[in-house]
């Protein structure tokens, strides 16, 4: 026997059958001249509320082409067919909204602002005609829609434990080769130093002696990063300069020639209170990606400026900007949009930045890229 899917085990429970089909397809010849109105009111409704609002990320001008997508959405709902195909859709639309970060509670209110019309609707036009059966089909396909939305919801949030889980399995193995690797390294490290008092004098031979040292110190450096990334280092807090702190940062990321990076500091701008150097690997990441977003020609500005009670610093570049599938996610360990990267620098960022009793923030840069915010306290928290 076929397993019954979760859409048919939801209709079940709500006693959704054909006679409800039936109504709301006989529902549909009549109030789809209504539904532009609906979604009018609908993103009305949004726009009043500063909360939903918030949501529409790309600014009130989305509202146009989502009221398209809703008034589509509306057809569907009334003339079926209520099969896998529409269950399947209906997951993709909750999946859209959860991954632009939409708080789960404002659809309980969206859908009682289609509710209210629907009904009212109903009530208004089908006054001789019983509009009891009307009404109940209405509230059980809205309901099922309520449940897929939520559904969605839960579906997140089970896939974020499993990356949780698969974020700290991945962290104990970085750990656990990152303390082997500094034995041996510290053995090479002895014996170059050995070495090295030995056959000085020869030229190549000391290039080469150098060379080795050098890039030991850059297996040690990394080894520190990935360490870094997974357990908190303690702050050690100092007053920091913020001009050369993000001018040292620059100086660390290798930039390509067409790649123009400013850092503007105006006078007047106070010291910060922090680690310095976690605080300057905070700008190294940020300046590193938006480094690689502006490649190969572009520019990529850092700007800080400071309240009475916060340095703001943003970071912003001329790239192609964050896709707003991801948005919601960026500061999340192993999300990532580069297809070489392990998603852990913006991850660290928020995390550092957050210890410091601060914030990062994105948004679209306007005139297109993107732009990372930087909130920090002046005083320590
Ligand atoms: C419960 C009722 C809701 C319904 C039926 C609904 C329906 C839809 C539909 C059909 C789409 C298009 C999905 C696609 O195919 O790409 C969509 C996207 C979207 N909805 Fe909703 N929505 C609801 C609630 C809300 C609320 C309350 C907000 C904001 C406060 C919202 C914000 C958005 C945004 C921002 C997108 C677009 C994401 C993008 O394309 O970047 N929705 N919605």
């Amino acid at each position: 026997m076929a397993t019954e899917t979760l859409f048919d085990e939801l209709k079940r429970y709500v006693k959704f059958g054909p006679e409800d089909e039936a109504t709301l397809r006989s529902l549909h010849p009549v109030m789809a001249p209504h539904f532009e109105r609906f979604a009018d009111v609908f993103y009305q409704r949004i726009l009043e509320h500063d909360g939903a609002r918030a949501a529409l990320r790309d600014g009130p001008h989305m509202v146009d082409r989502l009221k398209v997508t809703l008034v589509a959405w509306l057809h569907q709902l009334l003339q079926g067919p209520w099969d896998d195909a529409y269950y399947e859709r209906r997951c993709r639309i909750g999946r859209v909204h959860v991954r632009v970060a939409l708080p789960q509670h404002y659809m309980f209110g969206a859908m009682n602002v289609l509710r209210e019309q629907m009904i009212g609707f109903v009530e208004q036009h089908l006054k001789e005609k019983e509009p009891v059966q009307a009404i109940a089909s209405i509230d059980k396909i809205l309901d099922l829609e309520l449940a897929i939305m939520v559904h969605s919801y839960r579906e997140d949030l089970l896939s974020q434990q499993a990356r949780v889980e698969r974020l700290s399995t991945f962290g104990q193995l970085v750990g656990s080769i990152g303390h082997e690797l500094r034995n041996p390294l510290g053995v090479i490290e002895t014996s170059l130093y050995i070495l090295k008092q030995r056959v000085s004098g020869d030229e190549r031979t000391d290039k080469h002696i150098e060379r080795i040292g050098q890039q030991l110190g850059i297996a040690n450096a990394i080894i520190t990063k990935l360490l870094d990334m997974i357990r908190d280092r303690p702050l050690s807090r100092e007053t920091i300069a913020v001009g050369p702190m993000l001018e040292q940062a620059c100086a660390a990321v290798t930039t390509p020639p067409e790649v123009q990076v400013q850092v503007r500091v105006p006078d007047g701008v106070p010291a910060l209170l922090g680690d310095p150097i976690q605080l300057r690997q905070v700008f190294v990441n940020l300046i590193e990606n938006a480094v690689i977003a502006a490649s190969p020609k572009g520019e990529v500005q850092v700007v800080a400026r400071a309240d009475d009670a916060t340095l703001q610093i943003s970071v912003q570049d001329t790239g192609p900007g964050v896709d707003p599938s991801v948005r919601g996610r960026l500061f999340e360990p192993l999300v990532t949009t580069r297809p070489k990267g392990i998603g852990l620098g913006l991850a660290l960022v928020k995390r550092i930045v957050e210890r410091h009793g601060g914030s990062i923030g994105y948004q679209p840069r306007d005139g297109g890229g993107a732009s990372f915010t930087v909130t920090l306290p002046l005083k320590a928290p």
